[in-house]
């Protein structure tokens, strides 16, 4: 079949599934299998496609027509300047992450473009030790110790395949040197990190349990379960890293978490009754999407 007439049936494949944007998709898909531009797909439709190639490209179309996410089906997903490998193991890093990881970045002294958000600083050292909390493909990580050359992060996750994949991409960005992968419970008292902390980032699980069954079909059914749901009312993670700060920060430490559409004014009083002062960060479609806190 030619290169035109597959996307029109792709296209038409997906619309019928309800799939956002079908002739987009089908012409990512398509572009990613060829690993050819966008551009030159729909410049060359009379092109003939061989029979193994459109026998593969169909089946990731019909992947994509049950709500697979494009980024498990590409195995890659794009999060500031990077391209992180992922798997069902991780969250697909989000957007919305990225405010997370610019405010790290902001709080190690740096000016990350387009961050203009007010933000804590922390006094210049150097070396700066950064606890991430849930490190799932390592995306915030590995953009701070990338970002930044005297950042060494501990990424703790309780999911062994998820480090895999975190390490695999520090590997990739050839910062597996700074980043220390601790395969531990957050949640489990016993559990023993270092301390002394400048920094601790996290994007925790935040969804509370009764909430699971509305997300979408694509994050519902292909995400993992723990990497999302955090008890009643989805706040576990922030109690407890609340708690612990005070063992693990410096008394100069900042910590940034990013938190559901919901949340922000309730974690923002849970720093704020250990000690802390806090600032909400908004996201792009002005939701508080992220809290900062310190007790300089
Ligand atoms: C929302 S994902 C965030 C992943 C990544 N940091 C990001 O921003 O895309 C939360 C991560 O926390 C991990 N996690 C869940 N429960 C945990 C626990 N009790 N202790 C440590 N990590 C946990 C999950 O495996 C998952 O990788």
């Amino acid at each position: 079949m030619t290169l035109g007439k597959l996307l029109k049936k792709a296209s038409e494949y997906l619309f019928e599934r309800n799939v956002e944007d079908p002739s987009l998709e089908a012409g990512l898909l398509l572009s990613w299998l060829l690993k050819k531009d966008v551009g030159y797909i729909y410049a060359n439709p009379e092109i003939v496609l061989d029979d193994e190639k459109e026998k593969e490209y169909l089946s990731i179309v019909e992947r994509r027509g049950r709500h697979e996410p494009y980024a498990y089906i590409t195995g890659e997903c794009g999060f500031l300047d990077y391209t992180f490998y992922v798997d069902p193991n991780v969250l697909i890093p989000r957007g919305d992450t990225e405010l997370l990881a610019q405010s790290a970045l902001y709080a190690l002294g740096q000016q990350p473009a387009f961050f203009n958000q007010d933000m804590f600083r922390l006094n210049k050292k150097k070396q700066y030790k950064v606890l991430d909390i849930g490190t799932g493909s390592g995306c915030l990580a590995v953009s701070i110790a990338k970002g930044h050359a005297s950042a060494f992060v501990d990424a703790v996750d309780i999911s062994v395949n998820a480090l895999d994949i975190a390490r695999k991409n520090a590997e990739r960005y050839g910062v597996q040197e700074k980043i220390n992968f601790i395969n531990a419970d957050f949640l489990d008292k016993s559990i023993v990190l270092s301390g002394d902390y400048d920094l601790i980032v996290s994007n925790p699980p935040y969804i509370p349990i009764k909430e699971m069954p509305y997300l979408m079909e694509s994050v519902r059914n292909y995400e993992p379960y723990n990497a999302l749901a955090a008890g009643e009312d989805g706040l576990i993670f922030y109690h407890e890293i609340a708690k612990r700060a005070a063992s693990l920060l410096l008394d100069s430490g900042i910590i940034i978490v990013e938190c559901g559409y919901n949340q922000g004014h309730e974690i923002s009083e849970m720093f704020f009754d250990k000690g802390f002062i806090t600032l909400l960060l908004k996201d792009l479609s002005g939701i508080n999407r992220v809290v900062a806190a310190t007790k300089k």
